[in-house]
């Protein structure tokens, strides 16, 4: 990863969104409404959190603003000082940081559309 370059970014940029997510959850055991809620594992905390960074992202380019995905989990060198500086719980992880300015300039969508990567029916 670009660790570098997305140090620059986080550093430069007027606001910086650190999108966490909760690696366990607060629930109430299946069927059983009256009992006490148990803390269980959240098996989809990084697709939350990848698919509320994809949202930061189109609305950062609905408004006229760049943002970057730059990644944080699962690199402890990352998530170490996000976890200092922001105090986060343990069970609370720092999944990326998305810096967020005005565009230096204008960027074309680059096309990656490859047809050898889709297949139909059967890989
Ligand atoms: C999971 C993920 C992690 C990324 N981490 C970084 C990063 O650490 N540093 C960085 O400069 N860009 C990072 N990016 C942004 C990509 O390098 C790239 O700018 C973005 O995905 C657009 O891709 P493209 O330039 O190939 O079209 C990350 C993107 C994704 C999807």
């Amino acid at each position: 990863m670009h660790a570098e370059a997305a140090g620059g970014m986080i550093a430069q940029a007027p606001v910086v969104f650190v999108v966490c997510g909760q690696t366990t959850m607060s629930r109430t055991p299946f069927g059983q409404p009256d009992a006490a809620p148990e803390e269980v594992e959240n098996g989809n905390w990084t697709a939350d959190c990848a698919a509320a960074t994809e949202n930061l992202l189109l609305a950062a380019e609905a408004i006229g603003l760049g943002a970057v995905w730059t990644a944080c989990y699962p690199y402890d060198d990352r998530m170490a000082p996000a976890r200092e500086v922001l105090g986060l719980p343990a069970n609370v992880t720092p999944y990326c940081i998305v810096p967020v300015g005005y565009p230096a300039g204008e960027d074309q969508p680059k096309d990656k559309w490859k047809p050898e990567n889709i297949h139909y029916d059967h890989w």
